[in-house]
């Protein structure tokens, strides 16, 4: 196979775990004979100062003719991103955008957590139980992220306002996508919302129970985002399988399970469009331990898999790589964030050891 993927290495650790990540494409390209053509382009707040903008022209034509894109975390340190004016913060000048162009409207988060790894957890061994396995679906380009904003002097500061808006094909379009995974890993979906006091959340089930009609053999349920912020803290296990979220509180909520796991750095994601999609870590670009070799690379590998899988149909070969993701932490490594007691110094892997290891056993060793 022959694939074009544009590369934003974005800010703080972001160009050395992308770094990893490429390490690992590059292991499965020799490995697997697929011919990955690859574009670096700038992205970020360091784009904004040397190019005058987050996400810069150049940037958008190559990820335009790019058949998918690797994007790494973006933001520098406080001090600096307050000097960047409002609308060329990466957040709301690059992020949101490139969603936008893209129309990547599913975001998938997987929350994995085996119970040979339970004590990567803040929560107890028991609560942990068999196991979690959670594949987060969340809608990525509607919602009040982007609805009509009416804030700063033109309303001389007495009000802001976000307005949050769900048409019909975007809350049909992430249901059927987030019903079929669940098909595929016969389970069941919860489905969450905020319907006792939102309207567009009302809207929101209305549409997905109907999707459900179409998918009889799923078992579906639905609770209330704040009953599941708890209840993913309780007995999180109890939504293995799918769990179906609107914008906002899929943004909160899939943190919140990072938590579950221990480490930010073990959420990767995929976030898909109908032509395209781009992957990424879900977790910052932790601009405190940028340059030292620390950062742990598995969200960022993580997602170079789900590039493969999602983007590119090479299941085998996303396979092989979760495997080998794994198979790291089982023969008793982590990297540093991980590591809770003295004992484990001796395990800890540096941010290139990581993706080393990764490509060994890839290649059998
Ligand atoms: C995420 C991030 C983004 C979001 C920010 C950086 C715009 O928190 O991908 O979860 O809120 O969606
Ligand atoms: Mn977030």
């Amino acid at each position: 196979m022959k694939k074009t993927i544009a590369v934003l290495e974005g800010d703080g650790i972001g160009p050395e775990i992308v770094g990893e990540g490429i390490k690992v494409l590059k292991a499965v390209e020799h490995q697997y004979g697929h011919t990955f053509h690859l574009n670096y382009a700038p992205f970020g707040a360091q784009a904004y100062f040397t190019h005058g903008s987050p996400f810069p022209k150049q940037t958008q034509l190559i990820c335009d003719h790019a058949d998918a894109i690797i994007k790494g975390p973006v933001g520098l340190a406080v001090e600096k991103m307050n000097t960047i004016p409002q609308q060329f913060r990466p957040e709301i000048g690059a992020i949101l955008p490139l969603r936008k162009r893209y129309d990547t409207f599913a975001n998938f988060r997987p929350v994995r957590l085996p119970k040979s790894l339970a004590a990567f957890s803040p929560l107890r061994e028991n609560v942990i139980g068999n196991g979690v396995d959670i594949l987060m679906v969340r809608e990525l380009v509607g919602g009040i992220y982007f609805g009509e904003k009416i804030e700063g002097p033109a309303v001389n500061m007495q009000y802001a306002q976000d307005n949050c808006v769900y048409t019909a094909k975007e809350v049909h379009r992430v249901a059927v996508v987030a019903f079929e995974e669940a098909r595929k890993r016969n389970s069941q979906i919860t489905n969450v919302h905020k319907a006792n006091v939102l309207a567009t959340s009302r809207f929101w089930n209305a549409i997905v129970e109907e999707v459900a009609q179409d998918f009889p053999d799923v078992p579906y349920r639905s609770v209330l985002v704040d009953n599941a912020a708890f209840q993913l803290v309780k007995n999180p296990t109890q939504f293995n399988g799918v769990m179906l979220l609107e914008n906002m509180q899929g943004d909160v909520l899939t943190d919140q399970a990072g938590g579950i796991l221990g480490s930010l750095g073990l959420m990767p994601s995929a976030c898909l469009g109908p032509d395209k999609g781009y992957v990424e870590a879900a977790h910052g670009s932790a601009p405190d331990i940028a340059g030292q070799n620390i950062a742990n690379p598995y969200a960022m590998i993580g997602s170079v898999a789900f590039l493969l899988d999602k983007c590119f149909g090479l299941t085998q070969e996303a396979h092989a790589v979760w495997n080998a993701l794994f198979t790291i932490f089982e023969r008793g490594y982590l990297t540093l964030e991980l590591a809770t007691n003295a004992s484990d110094s001796e395990k800890v892997l540096s941010t290139t050891a990581f993706g080393d290891m990764v490509v060994d056993i890839l290649v059998g060793k």
